[in-house]
């Protein structure tokens, strides 16, 4: 369903709009081949997203309570590549309006940002009234500017109070975050009618319990990321059916969930194309296969692969938590559409060593991926990051024909640097990647119906502080106004919504 339909608008008028003046669009007068140019759909809608602790700062205002993230950075200030935290950092808690105004200077028709649990739900699951009046402002201002909020409930920063009950380890925190989601749709579902609950479980899961490199920190390799992952699914699946319960027939929006993967190809031609399958499954496909496939559970290629290291390592269980048929039942069909975060892709092969079972291996070795990379691929400022739109293209291809064309909107794509205004390395992605999803659309008939570009702002990213900046603004992170600077690409991205096409 194009997102553009869902929605019925209670316009909430709020005096501090902002005054827009919008100079007329130029086309750029670059020689396009015609042969070579590729439309959107009418309803396609493109969009900046944001998260709320990467760019909210305001990190105790007005009863705030710390998330894991705040007790993290204050703990270990040298785990942040430049010392840095989002303390106050874009300080959008006082500078949304600005955020607003560069959305719309470019023309965004949906901006995506996350709300932060403890600023709802402070120390205990007695709420915060505040934080509503903050959530209300810039979603009625996003509403008076015709800007579609798209909403994610968690964006890595679980509170702290619920972190030390266990967090993803405790199956309670299903029903805690039951709780949050109800709350969520009972104080802005008349406005926000796209939800997403979870932002890329997997990283949290695996970088948060099972490599401990991420808050909680948490080392419990080959059992914590599992453990994580059951009950985001089970808590994902009880917000599902929440919303579907108590507010679809009044609010009529849409729940999804964002997973992010990159793709694999073959690094040897003459494996099997069987082998692609195998690594999207042990990325992608274990939080999709459970939601989005015809059967339900975990991919079979899993279940096997770990229940027989699990034999190995002489254990009565698989260290992969069983589904039964009904929680099978209950997880299977809980999205409206699926939100995809794509940076970059890999070439994979299968490890063929033989099993060590005292290796204490994570997901990443039970997997049995060895990956590489092609040394013509161009790399950005993050190490990880190296721009294959090739990927992005076939990974919509794959989701197309697991998941029976569900609607897929992409939440994130983008590309980091030092920050400089003149950002060409960013619109060579931006250009690169969207002509991927243009051709996935056209000719392969995927049914994208948005792209979300990460990020609106340059923000506090994550482990690398403000030494890697992915936004179309500058932020002037040092004074004290937090200028907002449009960037080189933000006129790029503002032509091709203006157009919407994208030639090559
Ligand atoms: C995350 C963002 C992050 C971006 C760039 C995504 O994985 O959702 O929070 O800033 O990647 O690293």
């Amino acid at each position: 369903m194009p997102l553009k339909i869902l929605i019925t608008i209670t316009l909430i008028c709020i005096q501090n709009s902002i005054s827009l003046s919008l100079t007329p669009v130029l086309i750029e007068s670059q020689a396009i081949d015609a042969e070579n140019i590729y439309e959107f759909p009418k309803n396609f809608s493109f969009g900046a997203a944001t998260a709320a602790y990467q760019i909210e700062g305001g990190w105790k205002e007005d009863g705030k309570g710390p998330s894991i993230w705040d007790t993290f950075v204050h703990n270990h200030p040298e785990m942040i590549a430049d010392g840095s935290n989002g303390d106050v950092g874009d300080d959008s808690y006082h500078h949304f309006m600005d955020d607003i105004k560069a959305l719309k200077e470019v023309g965004f028709e949906h901006y995506r940002f996350s709300i932060s649990w403890s600023r709802i739900f402070p120390t205990s699951t007695i709420v915060n009234e505040k934080a509503f009046d903050y959530y209300n402002k810039l979603i009625d201002a996003l509403i008076v500017n015709n800007i579609e909020p798209v909403v994610t409930m968690l964006h890595y920063d679980i509170p702290q109070w619920i972190q030390d009950t266990g967090g993803f380890l405790n199956p309670y925190f299903i029903k805690y975050f039951k709780l949050y989601a109800y709350t969520l749709y009972k104080n802005f579902g008349s406005r926000v009618k796209i939800w997403i609950t979870f932002n890329e479980p997997f990283e949290s899961c695996v970088e948060g319990y099972s490599y401990g490199s991420t808050p909680p920190l948490i080392t419990l390799r080959g059992v914590g990321e599992y453990m994580c992952a059951h009950h985001v699914i089970l808590a994902h699946a009880a917000a599902y059916e929440t919303y579907k319960a108590h507010f679809k027939q009044d609010q009529r929006g849409m729940v999804g969930i964002t997973l992010d993967s990159r793709f694999y190809f073959r690094k040897n031609p003459q494996d099997s194309p069987e082998i692609i399958d195998r690594f999207m499954n042990f990325e992608l496909g274990w939080f999709a296969h459970p939601i989005y496939s015809k059967t339900g559970g975990y991919p079979q290629v899993m279940i096997d692969e770990i229940n027989e290291r699990s034999k190995k390592e002489g254990r009565a269980w698989s260290r992969l938590p069983e589904m039964t048929e009904d929680i099978k039942k209950f997880v299977r069909g809980t999205a409206d559409f699926l939100g995809f975060n794509y940076y970059s892709s890999r070439y994979a092969e299968l490890d063929t060593s033989d099993y060590n079972p005292s290796s204490n291996p994570t997901i990443t070795e039970d997997s049995r991926i060895r990956t590489s990379i092609d040394p013509s691929w161009k790399r950005a400022k993050s190490s990880w990051l190296y721009s294959v739109p090739q990927g992005l293209h076939d990974a919509l291809v794959w989701i197309k024909d697991q998941y029976d064309n569900i609607p897929v909107l992409i939440t994130e794509n983008g590309w980091s640097d030092d920050g400089q205004l003149n950002d060409d390395g960013r619109i060579e992605y931006f250009r690169d990647h969207l002509i991927a999803v243009a051709k996935a659309i056209n000719e392969e008939k995927c049914n994208v119906i948005g792209y979300t570009a990460w990020s609106i702002i340059d923000n506090f990213e994550w482990r690398k502080g403000f030494s890697e900046r992915f936004g179309i603004y500058h932020v002037n992170v040092t004074s004290p106004t937090k200028e907002r600077t449009a960037k080189k690409s933000a006129k790029f991205m503002r032509e091709v919504i203006n157009n919407r096409f994208i030639g090559q």
